[in-house]
């Protein structure tokens, strides 16, 4: 395996981590205080090509590869994962899936806006009752002349008040399981579309995430995504490839943790020298770094899987599982390292620990990557 980057790389990754600096870092700690999602932030990013980083260009996108994009994310997690999250879903689980399964006039009206950044996506799949348990969807979509009519709730969504489009998956033909969903572009404003409150969460406090609801929202035929059916399918690849997004969301958090405790070791003195003279402190320090290398191997597995047009269900799943572990483990390791300066706002790794734990539930918790691992590794 090789994984030297091309200075096309190199320039993604840098011009992501400038701007992370320069742009996300600022307000940081307010943001995360009043749960204040970063408008002006994400509307750069767009500007920026960060929101459809893997479009086609014919659509508006970048046309880069999944390397460019887990490296962009990287880098922007390290300092603002609320940030990173509106990334993830708008590149991996709004564009990719309509870039990848949508028809032209589709594409056309909603991919071109989604990939600039001038409108944002959100993708619908959890519900009260549906979480790891994604067949079980309660929310309908019946077939009425020339579209279907919507009802049902949808929980957790991130962008759920700031998205201006909304993937929805709902039930089409109950009698049919999970082979009668479909996947539904829907607009904001539509009549009978309620955007709920917003959740007060423990972590990515600047991210946007509501309950949704839809009351006899009509929903044009040409708005459903793929064949009659394909929603499940459609659901479950493009979360696959969603799981690297957050794979690579855990590794900065990680990685941006970590860096903040070595610099910290350095300069923090006890017993009469600097904390990183201290073994204590040190081996700390080797095993975030050893960890964190390791998750970054299997987040860039998982990218050149994807790249080279190889199944990555399974080295995404892994990547994931473990880069998310890594964030928690490596975040509450910083804290430590930071001692009492560690559960105090100003010195940002409290809110990288809080930040750390979603990745570890969404897309699919940790429980879930490990049926997703378990039955690809026992099917042959
Ligand atoms: N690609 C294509 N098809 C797939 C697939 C994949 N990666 N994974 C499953 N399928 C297909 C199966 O082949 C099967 O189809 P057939 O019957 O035609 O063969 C169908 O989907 C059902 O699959 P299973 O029988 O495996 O279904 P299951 O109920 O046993 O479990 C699961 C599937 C993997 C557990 C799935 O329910 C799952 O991934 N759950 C977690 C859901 C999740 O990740 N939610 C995250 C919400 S989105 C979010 O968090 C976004 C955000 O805002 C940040």
């Amino acid at each position: 395996m090789d994984f030297k980057l091309t200075e096309e790389h190199i320039m993604i990754r840098d011009a992501a981590r400038d701007f992370a600096k320069n742009e996300l870092l600022p307000g940081v700690i307010e943001r995360d205080e009043k749960q204040e999602f970063p408008k002006e932030q994400i509307k750069k990013m767009g500007e920026l090509g960060f929101l459809g980083m893997m479009v086609s260009p014919e659509y508006g996108g970048g046309g880069m590869d999944t390397v460019s994009y887990v490296l962009a994310m990287e880098e922007i997690s390290k300092i603002d994962a609320s940030a990173s999250v509106v990334m993830s879903v708008n590149n991996s689980l709004v564009c990719w899936g309509l870039d990848t399964f949508g028809n032209e006039e589709q594409k056309q009206k909603y991919l071109t806006k989604l990939a600039a950044g001038e409108s944002i996506g959100a993708f619908c799949l959890s519900e009260p009752e549906a979480g790891s348990d994604a067949t079980s969807q309660k929310t309908t979509a019946i077939e009425k002349d020339d579209h279907y009519v919507l009802n049902g709730t949808k929980n957790w969504i991130t962008n759920g008040s700031t998205a201006d489009f909304y993937i929805v998956i709902a039930q089409t033909h109950p009698e049919k399981k999970h082979k009668g969903i479909n996947a539904f572009i829907v607009e904001k404003g539509w009549d009978g579309f309620e955007i709920g409150p917003k959740e007060q969460k423990l972590g990515i406090r600047g991210s946007d995430t509501h309950s949704l609801n839809f009351n006899d929202v009509k929903v044009p035929k040409e708005n459903r995504i793929g064949e009659d059916g394909f929603g499940f399918k459609f659901a479950m690849k493009t979360l696959s490839g969603g799981r690297i997004g957050i794979a690579a969301q855990a590794l900065g958090i990680a990685a941006g943790a970590y860096e903040l405790a070595r610099e910290y070791s350095k300069v923090r003195k006890a017993f009469g020298t600097e904390i990183m003279n201290h073994q204590a402190i040190a081996f700390k320090l080797a095993d975030m770094h050893t960890s964190i290398e390791a998750a970054r191997h299997l987040v860039m597995k998982a990218a050149c899987d994807k790249d080279n047009g190889e199944n990555y269900d399974l080295s995404g799943a892994m990547a994931k599982l473990f880069a998310s572990k890594t964030a928690m483990d490596v975040s509450v390791e910083a804290v430590q390292v930071h001692g009492g300066n560690g559960y105090v706002k100003e010195y940002h790794v409290e809110r990288l620990m809080r930040d750390a734990k979603i990745t570890q539930i969404y897309e699919g918790t940790s429980e879930i990557q490990k049926i997703v691992i378990s039955r690809s590794i026992l099917r042959d």
